[in-house]
């Protein structure tokens, strides 16, 4: 089987798969009882001055039948004693010298973050996590967030850390910014060993209409909160692609994101990820996600004869190009399998309410004048090939399909509607290349204005 262990900045796992800093790792016994199920490593709940935590705390979103996938939460840091912490943060390493043990911190002062390091050192621990993104609350009052969107103050602060720091530092960053570039380039500068990214997206789950108060209620008002769980997961992907492609982001990325199956975390780690970090997944179905999240990444693994994880990281980066590198030429249409369409027609809704007019029922025809011959024979065929239900299975106007692959999306058919491609021209022809050679460019436009 492929090798897993990995090595993120001298902090050593058994696996790519850590805890995020959450719920999940308030405690010792908690993270000792997911490193017996098999995760690589963990960051503790984040360790700050005491505070003091409001209920209730969480709201979700669900979808269909499919519950919580996405998730808010109002909680700060953790509530329980720093003594406490330290004494089974080094308990934990203690039994588990092979597992990473990593300590998230949020403090306000300079000699709060000294103290804060040595005490953090001292457990054995692997490594240090600075949340520079929780959204809510500590961010009120300076920290947390407030950090993560000043890329000067993180800067300082992180310099601050690297000064007194033995052991590895992340910085873990929030995507409540414009561009998540600045502050990670901030934090290189400062000197950091890693980056970890996404913490929570600032949102507001719901309103609850019966009492008129935004939810989750504490009494009878709320704040905004930290948005995550699956409905999260492009954003964070994004960030991790953007940060994994800059030649100036010189240290490793720790993924984090509404990850819940393997293929979540390869992908996360295909976009550049050399560890994942996973918290509402573990929060909704338990530690026991582990068998599965390592299970399917060996075979994953395997299957494209890569013999470790490490083979894995990055290999989408180049891939992941801006729009202007794409090529015009590149067309696609739709093409529907008569023979395992089941005639819902949910295609034909779709693209003539919300594309391009171009998926037409059977025995119609398509706008006057647009009937093309290919289109006419496209129809034929369909019927052909449905002898069963001829008069239910639409059938795509090539001429006019411009490619966006909604009725893909829709159709309820695994694999029935495939995007086949018919390229407009050999040769690739893109955006940049276009305003390059002056064929593109509007002059006068908002670009001068930067
Ligand atoms: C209830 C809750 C509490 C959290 N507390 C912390 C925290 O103390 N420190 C921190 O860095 N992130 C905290 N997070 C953010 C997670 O570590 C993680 O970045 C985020 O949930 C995205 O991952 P996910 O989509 O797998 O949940 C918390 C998240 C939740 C849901
Ligand atoms: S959505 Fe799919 S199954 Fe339904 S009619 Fe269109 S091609 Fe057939
Ligand atoms: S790809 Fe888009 S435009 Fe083409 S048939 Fe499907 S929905 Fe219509």
């Amino acid at each position: 089987m492929p090798d897993l262990s990995t090595d993120f900045a001298g902090i050593k796992s058994p696996n790519p798969f850590w805890l995020a800093s959450a719920p999940p790792t308030n405690s010792g016994e908690q993270v000792m009882r997911a490193f017996d199920a098999g995760w690589g490593g963990a960051v503790w709940k984040t360790l700050g001055n005491p505070i003091v935590n409001v209920s209730g705390r969480l709201g979700s979103i669900d979808h269909g039948d499919r519950r919580m996938i996405g998730l808010n939460n109002i909680e700060l840091i953790t509530d329980r004693p720093l003594d406490v912490n330290f004494r089974e943060i080094a308990e934990t390493k203690k039994r588990f010298p092979k597992h990473a043990v990593i300590v998230s911190l949020m403090f306000d002062t300079k000699e709060e973050w000294r103290e804060a390091i040595r005490r953090s050192e001292d457990t054995g621990a692997d490594g240090l996590e600075l949340n520079f993104g929780c959204p809510h609350g500590m961010c009120e009052r300076g920290m947390g967030s407030a950090v993560g969107q000043e890329p000067k103050v993180l800067e300082e602060l992180v310099r601050w850390v690297m000064d007194s720091a033995r052991i590895p530092v992340i910085a873990k960053l929030t995507p409540n910014v414009g561009h998540i570039e600045d502050p990670a380039l901030a934090a290189v500068r400062g000197g950091a060993d890693g980056l970890s990214l996404i913490n929570t997206v600032q949102s507001i789950i719901g309103v609850d209409l019966e009492r008129l108060v935004p939810l989750p209620t504490v009494g009878t008002a709320s704040s905004h909160g930290g948005y995550c769980g699956p409905a999260v997961k492009p954003i964070a992907l994004r960030m991790v692609g953007v940060l994994a492609r800059d030649e100036r982001i010189t240290i490793p990325i720790s993924g984090i994101g509404g990850i819940s199956t393997w293929r979540d975390a390869a992908e996360f780690i295909a976009l550049g990820s050399t560890s994942v970090q996973v918290c509402t997944a573990v929060m909704h179905h338990g530690y026991r996600i582990i068998d599965d999240l390592v299970e399917g990444l060996e075979q994953y693994l395997a299957s494209k004869q890569m013999r470790s994880v490490r083979e894995l990281v990055g290999r989408a980066v180049p891939g992941f190009v801006e729009w202007g590198e794409l090529d015009l030429n590149h067309h696609v249409v739709a093409e529907i399998d008569a023979a395992t369409c089941i005639g819902c027609q949910l295609c034909h809704t779709a693209c003539h309410d919300g594309a391009h007019q171009c998926i037409h029922l059977p025995g119609t025809r398509a706008h006057a004048g647009h009937v093309a011959p290919q289109a006419a024979r496209a129809a034929e065929l369909a019927q052909a090939a449905a002898p069963e239900a001829p008069y239910r299975v639409p059938w795509v106007d090539e001429t006019e399909c411009v490619g966006c692959n909604l009725c893909a999306l829709v159709c309820p058919v695994e694999g029935c509607i495939t995007m086949v491609e018919r390229r407009r021209a050999p040769a690739k022809d893109t955006w940049n290349e276009r305003v390059a050679q002056g064929r593109d460019r509007v002059p006068g436009g908002l670009r001068d204005l930067r």
